[in-house]
């Protein structure tokens, strides 16, 4: 597959099969994403990679979290900024808008919105969970430089017929999350990624989302 490909046909795949994946080829497809830059070449970020019972351990802890506390644990580092405003605030609506027509729920409709987003928690029924783990001192950059190394990886999942979402939602349970790792004093988890092989006839799956146009966002100059 080459890259233009990957780029094209990744989504952000939200139902999936229970096909394992092995150790052997997480520790492959973490080796190859590993070759991400970062400024420095610091390779900020660590990952914590989890299936069978630690998964379902984790599914279990946020199960529990949530039911007390579903307005989510407080951190620091929201996934939104305060007054996010347009075009992205537009943007946000109409990708959920979508999403929400492929799963057949009614925009209005906050209970089966709320149930649709507990699936995050599940993983999306994804075998693999992935947790991107970054030290509290580390600036806007080396967050930048760790979402390229969440890129590489799902462009190389693509590669090896598997799918990817990445999962911000995980920012919700970070207390918890940090302390059933065991991570150390200044870790946090940034962001999770469910992965295996993709439910191809899941309809959620066929949700293909919009881009603005080029002349939207970029400026030439000097041509
Ligand atoms: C860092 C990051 C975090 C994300 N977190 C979530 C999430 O928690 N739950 C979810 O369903 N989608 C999540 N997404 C998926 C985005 O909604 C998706 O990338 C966007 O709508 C574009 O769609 P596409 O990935 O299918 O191209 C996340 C994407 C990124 C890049």
């Amino acid at each position: 597959m080459d890259v233009s490909q990957a780029v094209k046909q990744r989504i952000s795949t939200r139902a999936f099969l229970d096909t394992p994946i092995s150790a052997s080829e997480i520790k492959d497809w973490l080796a190859a994403a590993q070759r991400a830059p970062s400024g420095g070449n610091v390779q900020p970020w660590r990952v914590i990679v989890v299936t069978g019972d630690e998964r379902q351990a984790i599914v279990d802890l946020a199960g529990k979290t949530l039911m007390a506390n579903p307005a989510g644990e407080a951190t620091d580092r929201p996934i939104y900024p305060k007054g996010l405003g347009e075009p992205y605030m537009e943007r946000r609506r109409r990708c959920a808008a979508m999403m929400y027509e492929k799963v057949g729920i009614g925009y209005d409709d906050k209970m089966a919105r709320m149930g649709w987003m507990a699936k995050n928690f599940e993983f999306f029924g994804a075998p693999v969970g992935v947790f991107f783990v970054i030290d509290e001192s580390m600036g806007h950059g080396q967050w930048a430089h760790t979402g390229m190394f969440m890129q590489t990886l799902a462009l190389l999942a693509e590669e090896r017929g598997w799918a990817t979402c990445m999962q911000e939602a995980w920012g919700m349970l970070r207390t918890s999350l940090k302390t059933h790792f065991g991570l150390a004093e200044t870790e946090m988890v940034y962001c999770g990624m469910a992965l295996g092989h993709p439910d191809k006839k899941a309809s959620v799956n066929t949700l293909y989302t919009e881009r603005a146009e080029v002349e939207e966002f970029a400026e030439l100059k000097g041509f």
